[in-house]
């Protein structure tokens, strides 16, 4: 009998187009918290805090969101890729993976060697800031330094528009780009692998449904369950570092590939 992990590597090898679908849980192993789990950002933080429609009201908002962000910011520029993004980043390599769709902000899928092409973020990216008015692109260190120079609120040095991380905040509208082509991805895909996320927040978590409902296998990794297991093909309630390189070992096994640390 099969065991989980061994069924996840026979589908993946035995799979056309693969997609991973990632959250928050993905990156809990190089230290940067989810945001539902105990401890989590929404037990420290009130999301209200975070609806773009504050922000965009009044300046105290702005200030509070500018607060907020730079204290997220700091786990998430030292974080390192943890052996979920590093297994990712390997089965691009091993030409398994059609693109991770991410809920992520934090540019780890880029850190561990996935082509910017087959990288989805779906919910913006923490690394570079932009003028919400004229659309100018600021590095995100840049801002930082205004910031711990005294900067409350950054506005753009071209037009005066108010700064914001390129995040999309809860009532902001969603990247229209890649939402399509998440959808076209997850709708054309053969299996669609979830790894560390609640699946309670839309459209993101529609994503496995379409999957699923285009003929795609789904298998679920996460700690803990989620409203979409009883629709999956097979669910590992385990770590998603450990999990996905288990995963991977067992591939490059059958590759005749094993133990050889990265692809090259
Ligand atoms: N391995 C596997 N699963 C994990 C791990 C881990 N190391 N750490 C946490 N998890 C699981 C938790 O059990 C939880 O179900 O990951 C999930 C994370 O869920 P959330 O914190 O809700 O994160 P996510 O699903 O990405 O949230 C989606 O909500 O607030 C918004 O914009 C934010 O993108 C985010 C969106």
């Amino acid at each position: 009998m099969m065991n989980q992990i061994e069924e996840v590597a026979q589908w993946i090898f035995e799979a056309k187009k693969v997609v991973v679908f990632g959250g928050a849980g993905l990156s809990t192993e190089s230290g940067i918290p989810d945001f539902r789990s105990p401890g989590g950002v929404w037990d420290k933080y009130n999301p209200e805090d975070f609806y773009y429609q504050n922000f965009i009201a009044n300046e105290r908002s702005r200030e509070k969101y500018w607060e907020m962000a730079t204290e997220m910011y700091g786990p998430m520029k030292k974080a390192q890729p943890n052996l979920a993004h590093l297994a990712i980043a390997e089965l691009e390599k091993l030409g398994k993976l059609d693109c991770v769709i991410t809920q992520n902000i934090d540019g780890l899928h880029h850190k561990a060697g996935n082509s910017e092409e087959r990288i989805i973020e779906l919910h913006g990216t923490a690394m570079y800031v932009t003028c919400l008015d004229c659309k100018k692109r600021y590095d995100r260190d840049e801002i930082q330094e205004w910031i711990k120079k005294g900067t409350k609120v950054p506005y753009c040095d071209d037009c005066g528009g108010p700064l914001k991380p390129a995040t999309i905040s809860f009532g902001q509208a969603m990247p229209e780009r890649e939402t399509e082509e998440a959808y076209y991805r997850s709708s054309t895909c053969d299996l669609f692998i979830v790894i560390g996320s609640s699946l309670v927040v839309q459209p993101a978590a529609s994503m496995p449904l379409i999957a699923k409902r285009s003929g795609a296998k789904l298998v679920i990794i996460n700690r803990d369950p989620t409203p979409y297991d009883d629709l999956a093909d097979l669910v590992i309630h385990g770590q998603a570092g450990p999990t996905m390189s288990g995963i991977l070992e067992i591939i490059k096994r059958r590759l005749g590939i094993a133990g050889n640390k990265n692809i090259r």
